[in-house]
Parts: C-alpha cells; structure tokens; sequence
C-alpha cells in the first residue's frame, strides 16, 4: 500500500512513545515507574462524574452541535469571566475533542505552505508536528535556563517576519513550568501590536496547576491584540480529566467558523456525555482541582530536595505544570557498563528505563537536547524509589 508522504512531514509524538516502551516493559513483568506521565494521576471529581452519568440517564446520545452544546459553551464563557475577567459571546466559543484537536482546528484554519509560525522552545512536543502537518513552516526561538524558559521581547521581534501567521506557546509551560508574569506578557504583547498580521495562540491547559500564588494571566487580557488572541484549554490536567477528551476555543469570531467548518469534517462535534460533565467542572465547585494542585506542590518541593542529590544536574524549579526539566549535558559522553555511550538526552533516558526502569522524555522530544523531563504526576513513595533508582543507575556511568 503507497502511503501519503504528509507521514514524512511530522513525527510521532516522543512522550506517547516512551509511555508505550514503558508499558511494554510492565507487561513483562518488570517494575517500571513511570515519571514520563502527561496526565494527573488523581481520579475526576466526583461532582463531575455525577454529571456525566446524569447525561446517561437522561439521554444525551445524539450527535451534538458541531462546535459544541450551547451550555457547554455558556459555561466556557463564564468560567473565563470568572477566572479571566473575560468577555465572549458563543459564536467565540467552540469545544473540541480535547486541546490537542482545538490546537490542530487553529493550525489547519490558519497555516498553509510559505506561512511561518514562531514557537519559543523548550515548547509542547505537538506544537511543531500540527503546524507541519498543516502545511507550515516553524520557526523557533531558543529560551534558555539563564532566561527562565522564557522568551524575551527582542527574541520575539527578530523571529517575526511578513510571513509569520501565528505564534504558540503555554504558559504555565509543559515541559518547563516556566510561568510568564503579567509584565512579560505585556512586552510580548507591545511586540504584536507591531505585527497584525500575526495570531496568537494562547494555550493555558496548565492554568490551574500554578505555584506562584499570584492569578492566572493570559495575553487574551491585553485588549490591543486581544481580537488575535485564540485561547486554548482543556480539561485534561486541571480536572485530571485526560480521557474525557474535551478541549475548547476561545477566538474571533471568524476563526471559531472556520474551526467548525474543519471540525465539522473530521468529527462532526465532541462527545456528548463529556460535554455535559464539563458544564459541571467548568461552574461548580473547583476545591477537588485545588487540592490536586496542592499534592503537586508539596511533591514539586520534594523533587527539587531529592534533585539536590545530584551534582552534575541542574534545574530550574518550575512555576506551573507537573514536570521538572532538568539539564543533563554532564552525562553526555559518559559510558554505561555495558560500554553504551550515552550521547545525547535521547540516550539518557533509554539508559534510564532499561537500566533503572524508570520512565522519562528525551528533552529533544521539546526542542531541549541538553534536557530531560520527569513528571511528579505519580505518588511521593514512586517519586522517591524512581529518584533512588536514577541516581545509583547515573553513579555507574563512568
Ligand atoms: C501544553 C499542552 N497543551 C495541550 C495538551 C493537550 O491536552 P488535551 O489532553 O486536552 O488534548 C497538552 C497535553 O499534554 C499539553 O501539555
């Protein structure tokens, strides 16, 4: 069978790759701890639950809306007054199945070939591999540790040109944690309001998962670029809602059409019993996400101590998100006893699931080879045996 060549343009996303090599270690019977984890490892709410099974029982087993129930996109809209100090009206609004197709709708409505989209790395493994499928060219500007992770204005002037379409980024950051401040948003955004040709896209999936104790801020509330900001969200980690797939679009008007014109082909609309539930996460109580949040924090703090076992590693203590990202170059050249040499990030982490059994992501998966990413999305007692583990496999490396 002769297969597209679109498959040449994109890869595999490196973070479901690795989950699957970890996997398939597990079902041969070995203890492999997973710190490669995308996902909350918390149940949903039980409010939340109760709705959908609600839906169940009252039928809601039809085709929904293209772009989302009416009241599923009224509680988007108040959820983002009440968090956001937002306004928008439905025809702004569109549910997606999950942010990852919210992203791809954007991409697909927005890229074609010769259109540049600018993505700051370390940046979200998707991003790149979307935008390529959708036809456009990347163009990435380097944040590094010294910068927190994050761009500086002048980066994002030189990386704009006439061509440049869209911009995208998260912010609190997966795989960094690098949150932005309101003052670093609002440079960024004097930036675009030199360039109206750009759109930007906003994606706060981690808003919730936030340790600076100050609000969530988001570019969408600077009103000079406001009708060319397109937030992203999704329930996936504020609610540990990851299978529910349910994300959404917050936009103009115009681009929340032409999404629902893409989506309306590809899946004719999001699952209606998930819709429904989400009407609850979105306007009921959020104590179960801020609890949740609170267990990360307390684990974040942990990693940071247990990292301090490490000498040759540094780490920028992440602001949001569930993950660390330390640097681990110091390790590159270094021989397993097996007489591997361990090149790159790549070569890091295979060393670490076969050796330690432990799960992590290249940090070339995020545009970050000098990285690797572990996730605090799993109980203390697993972090502590996984960090335990790393550490006497990386001692053997000489
Ligand atoms: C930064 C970022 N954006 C979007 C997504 C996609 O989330 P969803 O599960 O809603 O598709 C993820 C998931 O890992 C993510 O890390």
């Amino acid at each position: 069978m002769e297969l597209s060549s679109l498959l040449n343009r994109f890869s595999e996303p490196e973070t479901l790759k690795m989950a699957k090599l970890g996997r398939e270690l597990k079902a041969k019977g070995i203890d492999v701890i997973d710190l490669s984890l995308g996902e909350p490892d918390f149940n949903t709410p039980d409010h939340i639950k109760e709705a959908a099974k609600r839906a169940i029982d009252e039928n809601y087993s039809h085709y929904t809306p293209v772009s989302g129930f009416a009241e599923t996109k009224n509680a988007v809209i108040e959820k983002l007054k009440r968090d956001s100090g937002l306004t928008y009206t439905p025809d702004q609004i569109m549910i997606g199945t999950g942010a990852k197709q919210c992203i791809a709708n954007v991409m697909m409505a927005i890229l074609e070939e010769g259109k540049e989209i600018v993505i700051p790395t370390p940046y979200w493994v998707s991003y790149s591999e979307i935008a390529r499928m959708a036809g456009g060219e990347v163009v990435f500007i380097n944040a590094i540790a010294a910068q927190g992770y994050k761009i500086t204005p002048a980066q994002l002037e030189a990386a704009i040109t006439a061509n440049t379409r869209l911009f995208i980024f998260s912010s609190p950051c997966n795989p960094t944690g690098a949150v932005y401040s309101r003052e670093e948003l609002a440079a960024l955004a004097e930036v675009f309001e030199k360039h109206p040709q750009v759109a930007i896209i906003s994606d706060e999936i981690y808003e919730y998962i936030n340790y600076t104790g100050k609000p969530h801020q988001s570019l969408a509330q600077f009103e000079s670029i406001r009708d060319r900001v397109i937030i992203i969200n999704g329930l996936s980690k504020g609610f540990a809602m990851t299978g529910w797939r349910i994300g959404y679009i917050a936009a103009d008007k115009q681009l929340v059409k032409a999404c629902e014109k893409i989506q309306g082909q590809f899946t004719s609309g999001t699952n209606s019993i998930a819709q429904r539930a989400t009407i609850a996460a979105l306007t009921e109580s959020l104590e179960p996400s801020f609890e949740m949040v609170k267990e990360f924090e307390r684990r974040k703090k942990e990693v940071m101590e247990l990292l301090k076992e490490f000498p040759l590693i540094s780490c920028v203590e992440p602001d949001g998100a569930f993950y660390v990202f330390p640097e681990v170059k110091s390790y590159f050249g270094k021989c397993a006893e097996d007489g591997t040499v361990i090149n790159n990030s790549g070569d890091l982490s295979m060393y670490l699931l076969n050796t330690a059994h432990v799960s992590t992501v290249a940090g070339s998966a995020f545009g970050a080879p000098d990285n690797i990413r572990l996730s605090f999305a799993n109980s203390l007692k697993n972090i502590e045996e996984g960090y335990r583990r790393i550490k006497i496999a990386l001692d053997k490396l000489s």
